[in-house]
């Protein structure tokens, strides 16, 4: 069981279902995650997650992008929900928005992300899909930081999936599912305990969990 120390405060960004934010406020209140989550945003006022965060007693926003001049506003506002809920780390919990430098200047090497493929494979929309379509026979999903490309950040954990022979679509993409929501959590911890950090270097910034 987790500790009392160390207990971070996440704000989480949605577009969809919320199954992993659901699996968050679970290990929260399972107590194998220290963590609070101070704010639910999402760009859909529709999302499922939305619900789910109420049940929990979790305040939600909802920021529509179509409403913003661009992405720099819309992330800017994004940012203000964080910051006035004292948000130390975000999480990007099935947010289909791309994110720029405002939002990432704001929270540097704070901001993570769960993928439903093993990256480098297989980054953007439909990773399923894309993982199927290759015929991979191994998957699996990714924790990492955000950068400003598209699922190229450093990598923090991953976790693999044999893929059935004659898989359909939702059969992986519900069994990738249930492998995110024990990985993300973990992530989380371990981020809470204070174990991962980024090394720079020449190349890429890479991550040490300790
Ligand atoms: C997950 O597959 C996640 O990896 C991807 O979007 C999906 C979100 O699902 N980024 P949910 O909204 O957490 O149920």
């Amino acid at each position: 069981m987790a500790g009392a120390a160390g207990v971070i405060t996440l704000g989480v960004l949605v577009s969809g279902s919320g199954t992993n934010l659901q699996a968050i406020l679970d290990a929260i209140a399972e107590r194998r995650l220290d963590a609070r989550v101070a704010v639910v945003v999402s760009n859909k006022a529709g999302a499922g997650a939305l619900p789910r965060a109420a049940r929990a007693g979790v305040p939600t926003v909802v920021l529509d992008h179509n409403a913003y001049a661009g992405r720099e506003a819309f992330d800017a506002a994004v940012v203000s929900a964080l910051r006035e809920r004292g948000v130390e780390w975000v999480v990007l919990a099935g947010f289909m928005r791309i994110l720029t430098r405002v939002l990432l200047d704001a929270f540097p090497m704070r901001v993570v992300n769960i993928h439903p493929a093993l990256l480098p494979s297989f980054p953007g929309t439909d990773a399923q899909r894309q993982a199927l379509d290759y015929g991979v026979r191994v998957t699996g999903c990714t924790v990492h930081f955000v950068d400003a490309g598209t699922d190229t950040g450093p990598i923090i954990a991953q976790r693999a999936l044999d893929v059935l022979p004659g898989e359909e679509l939702e059969s992986l993409k519900n069994r990738l599912l249930a492998v995110e929501h024990q990985l993300l959590p973990e992530v989380l911890q371990w981020i809470a305990e204070g174990r991962v950090g980024v090394v720079g270097g020449k190349g890429r910034a890479s991550v040490v969990v300790r």
